[in-house]
Order: C-alpha cells, then sequence, then structure tokens
C-alpha cells in the first residue's frame, strides 16, 4: 500500500527567528570518556596525551566541542567521580601541562573543551575529609539512630546500592549518596561554595569552554534529611521525587555560577557554558537548570530513556521543546554515555535502530551528546567476566541481573566503558601498546576508526556525513520544527528546507518522496513516485 507523506502544516519559523546567540545552541559534543578513548603510553588506560594524540578524529568527525570526563587526582573508586584533588591531575591520566596541551591543541582545531567538575562529593581521600575537624562541618555527619546509633539516619539508599550511609570509628554517620569512597559535601557551608568557585576559575584559566555540572540536581537535601518512607532506591538515571535531588536550592548555587561563567566570558571575550547532569522527574522541574539566568544545557534524559516507539518519541520531543522553549533555552538530546547501556543495545534493534536513532536526534532543534564510539556503531558488551569490571554499582549492587536492574535502570557501566577501536585486526585495536583495563570484544576489526573510514556505508561515515550536512544545511541545528503528516508508526517533521522521516516500525514504509534524498540510515529504494523506507530507518530530505 502506498501511503501518503505531505507537505507540513504550519509553515515553519526561520532558523535563529527569536533566539539569543550562543554556540551550545546548535553544538554537537563529543564526550570523551579518558580512560578508554586513547593510551599513550602502554598502561593499558587511556590518557590526556592519547586524548590529545587523537584529536584529529573528532575535527574529521566534525563535531564542535569536546567533553572530558574526570581525569583529576583520584583513587578511582568510581572512575575518578571520587576526587581527591579538583586541581591536579591524576597521574593515570598525566599531567596539568598534558591538559594545557590537549586545551590548546583543541583549540588550534577550532574545538571548545568542557571539562567535569564534581561538586556533589569527593573522596575520600580529599584532604576536607581526611581532617576529622574540617570534615565534621564539610559534609554531612548525623547521630545514627537506635539505642546506641547503631541505625542510620534516615532510609536512604545509595544510588550504587546499600544504604547512603556509612558509620565512622568516631560512631557518628556520613551521607554518600554514591559509594562510600564519595562523601557528600555540605552545600550549606559558605566554604564548600567559595572553594568550588576557585576550582571554576583555576580551569576557567587554563582555558576551557566549560564545565559538565554532576549530579547537578543534589547538593542540597531536604532539610531535616526526611525519610523517604518506601524504600525505593535512587536510579542512577531516574525521574523519582527525592528529598535528596532536585530541591529548589540547587537553583541558588547554579545562578551563581552562572554569573561566574558569564563574568569570566565576558573578560575574556568567549562564552563559557555550563551543562547539568540532573535528573528531574518531568521536562518542566528540567528546564528550570537552563532558565537564563541559570545553566546553558541539561542533559534530556527522558529522551534517552524513551521507547522506540513513534508516539512515545514524538510525546518526549513534544514534552522536551515546549519545556525548554518555555524558558528560551536549546533542548540538550543524548542516546548514549558512560552510564548507560549503549544506544545500538539498549534500543533493542542493533545497529539499525541506533543509526536511525542517531539521524532524528541529529535533525531536531538544538544541541547533541555524543559518546565516544557510537559514530563506530559500538555495541555495549555484555559478556564482560565479573573479575575485570570496575563499576562500583556491580560490587555494591550484588553482582546480579537483578540488582543490575537497580543499580541504575540501565544496569551496570562497564559495558559502555570498554575502550576504543582505532585500527588493526586484534585487540587493542590501537588503543595503545599495551592492551586495555577492560578487555575488548575479538571481532571489534570491523568495526574500527581505520576500518570503517572511507567506507560510504559504515556507521562512522554516516555521522560525518550527518555533522557536515548540519553544519551546512542552515534549517538544522537551533530553530523550530514541525510535525508532518506521517502514517502509523512513522515520525515525520520539517526544518527549514528539510525534512526528516523516522521510520520506527520493523518492515518497510512506502511513501511519495517528500523531495530529494539526503541522507539515509539505511538504503532507500523506489522510483519518483514512491521511496521505501526500511524498517528502523530515518531519511533527511530536501525540500
Ligand atoms: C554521574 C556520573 O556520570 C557517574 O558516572 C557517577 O558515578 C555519578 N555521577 C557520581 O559522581
Amino acid at each position: 500500500m502506498t501511503q501518503e507523506l505531505t507537505s507540513p502544516s504550519p509553515a515553519p519559523q526561520a532558523p535563529g527567528t527569536g533566539r539569543g546567540p550562543g554556540w551550545w545552541r546548535d553544538a554537537v559534543i563529543y564526550q570523551v570518556y579518558v580512560r578508554s578513548f586513547a593510551d599513550s603510553d602502554g598502561d593499558g588506560v587511556g590518557d590526556l596525551r592519547g586524548a590529545r594524540a587523537r584529536l584529529p578524529h573528532l575535527k574529521d568527525l566534525g563535531v564542535d566541542a569536546v567533553w572530558l570526563t574526570p581525569f583529576y587526582a583520584s583513587p578511582q573508586a568510581d572512575g575518578g567521580y571520587d576526587v581527591a584533588d579538583y586541581r591536579a591531575v591524576d597521574p593515570l591520566f598525566g599531567s596539568l601541562q598534558d591538559a594545557d596541551d590537549l586545551i590548546r591543541t583543541a583549540h588550534d582545531l577550532g574545538l571548545r573543551v568542557i571539562v567535569d567538575i564534581v561538586p556533589n562529593h569527593t573522596s575520600d581521600r580529599h584532604p576536607w575529609f581526611q581532617d576529622p575537624e574540617l570534615a565534621r562541618e564539610r559534609y554531612l555527619f548525623r547521630p545514627g539512630k537506635g539505642e546506641n546509633g547503631e541505625l542510620p539516619p534516615n532510609d536512604w539508599e545509595s544510588v550504587f546500592g546499600g544504604p547512603a550511609w556509612t558509620r565512622t570509628d568516631r560512631g557518628d554517620w556520613y551521607l554518600h549518596l554514591f559509594a562510600p569512597e564519595q562523601p557528600d559535601l555540605n552545600w550549606d557551608n559558605p566554604e564548600v561554595h567559595a572553594e568550588f568557585e576557585a576550582i571554576l576559575r583555576f580551569w576557567l584559566d587554563l582555558g576551557v569552554d566549560g564545565f559538565r555540572v554532576d549530579v547537578a540536581h543534589g547538593m542540597v537535601k531536604a532539610p531535616g534529611l526526611p525519610d523517604i518512607g518506601h524504600g525505593q532506591q535512587a536510579k542512577l538515571i531516574g525521574n523519582q521525587v527525592l528529598p535528596f535531588f532536585d530541591q529548589d536550592g540547587v537553583h541558588t548555587i547554579h545562578r551563581a555560577w552562572r554569573r561566574l561563567l558569564d563574568g569570566y566570558g565576558e573578560a575574556h571575550g568567549k562564552q563559557v557554558v555550563g551543562v547539568a547532569e540532573a535528573w528531574a522527574p518531568t521536562a518542566e522541574r528540567l528546564a528550570l537548570y537552563v532558565r537564563p539566568d541559570e545553566l546553558h544545557q541539561a542533559f534530556n534524559f527522558q529522551f534517552l530513556n524513551a521507547p522506540w516507539e513513534a508516539g512515545a518519541l514524538r510525546e518526549v520531543i513534544d514534552a522536551s521543546l515546549a519545556a525548554t522553549t518555555s524558558v528560551g533555552a536549546p533542548t540538550t538530546w543524548v542516546l548514549s554515555n558512560h552510564d548507560v547501556v549503549r544506544h545500538t543495545t539498549r534500543l533493542g534493534g542493533g545497529l539499525d535502530r541506533a543509526r536511525a536513532a542517531t539521524l532524528l536526534m541529529l535533525a531536531l532543534p538544538g544541541s547533541a551528546y555524543l559518546y565516544q564510539g557510537e559514530e563506530l556503531g559500538l555495541p555495549e558488551v555484555t559478556d564482560l567476566p565479573d573479575e575485570v569490571r570496575q563499576d562500583p554499582a556491580f560490587f555494591r549492587g550484588g553482582r546480579t541481573a537483578g540488582a543490575a536492574a537497580t543499580s541504575g535502570q540501565n544496569g551496570f557501566r562497564d559495558g559502555c566503558r570498554v575502550p576504543l577501536p582505532w585500527s588493526g585486526e586484534l585487540p587493542p585495536y590501537g588503543f595503545g601498546d599495551g592492551g586495555s583495563w577492560l578487555p575488548q570484544p575479538g571481532d571489534w576489526a570491523a568495526l574500527t576508526v581505520e576500518a570503517q573510514t572511507g567506507d560510504p556505508a559504515s556507521t562512522l561515515e554516516l555521522y560525518r556525513t550527518a555533522l557536515a550536512l548540519r553544519h551546512r544545511l542552515p534549517g538544522l541545528g537551533d530553530g523550530e520544527m514541525s510535525w508532518a503528516p506521517a502514517p502509523d508508526g512513522v515520525l515525520a517533521f520539517t526544518r527549514p528546507g528539510v525534512l526528516c522521516a523516522v521510520n520506527t516500525l520493523g518492515h518497510d514504509v512506502e511513501l511519495p518522496p517528500p523531495g530529494a534524498l539526503l541522507l539515509a540510515s539505511a538504503p532507500v529504494t523506489g522510483n519518483g513516485a514512491a521511496a521505501v523506507l526500511p524498517g528502523d530507518s530515518c531519511t533527511w530530505w530536501a525540500i
């Protein structure tokens, strides 16, 4: 049967209408998970020099900026999200000079650099936590309940499983929403504010263009630290209403940081951005983090968590755009990161669906984050042996599939952190000279950057073409979109001059061609009168 895809309504607005300036509004930002990107010294762990040497790959890919995950001094209890010194580079990853070199090289290539800032907690090896006097004021210590204080102060559970409280030798308890090695800071203490503002300035002086704010919704807890009462564990990416997440008080911190970033930017002739890793129960609550006087971006995890189903996708896209538009911010799309199952695997449709989802994301208005390796179509590695795993969620979550489901609704996180394959036929596929900290599958030779380069059917070339088109076509990136009529199971929307059609069904759908084909995630067949969109595909058309 021939389905009809007619012209769009209502007419889309011209790109850029009514929006403020800002490079981030339509930027594509590539997440480098440093320990798994490229290893320069053969210790099996990626590092800053390795990342710097591979920056040309990102330039060729066509991204606008790079986000580097934490490379600061850390005992690595949680992949570096347990920071012991916010102004030092961990020797595992290099030196401050290496960070400086990387930032300079990125800028020379025209790439901006965003670094992670981890303000909700430090490492338990941080000097503040090591000093009992300082610790008492700068972290969240409470007496225990029970006759002898032997019970935790409340019923909160750690995101990684188990109680969110650990008892000290002194008999009191401290809060850690994540691992016990990650004590939560007390943001009622002005010294904590002052220290983080100084840390932001330190990295700004080194030339960074922005910060990804870890757990941006967590620094302020409900007064009195009330019980949750229903025994529900927090999810790593969840949307529960909880007394330790998304409290209104966090916005005061973000406003202060925005003033700092804007002030620094104005003084140095640049635009410095903050992107919130915030888990809010609704799109409206999330939009509060990107009000004009707060952070610039917030990852849209509701989109990331949406199932591959036309109605659900349309709903989440509409809700996200409505919420961010109401505060004048762009939407920030993301499909994969170092905490979730890679979307090649998560969406349940292999590479076809992943490639289609990516083209959908890149056609939507706003900015997008890519996670290293998705441009190669890497799948989640699901068969890592337990003895190589390092994710604290695995160790604290009971090591079972059931626990995986609660430790972050997407399960344990090592499977998306396997080092990248760059070249060659065998592991470590050019990652470095000394193996890799997590074993790479033996069948990744066809997925390397080298193998995919120049192959027009490869996922790498699809990403390169898509990003080049995003830059070339003024209708993509920031701006308006309008839904176009489409048969059930197909999403169609227009941007100025472009129509994007997504067939979420498992079978072909036939349509009158909406224009000239610009890009397709899977081969489109047909003739002048009918175009056949394969199942699980996304196509961009010039209209
Ligand atoms: C979010 C980070 O992305 C994740 O990797 C980390 O475990 C938690 N925040 C705690 O810092």
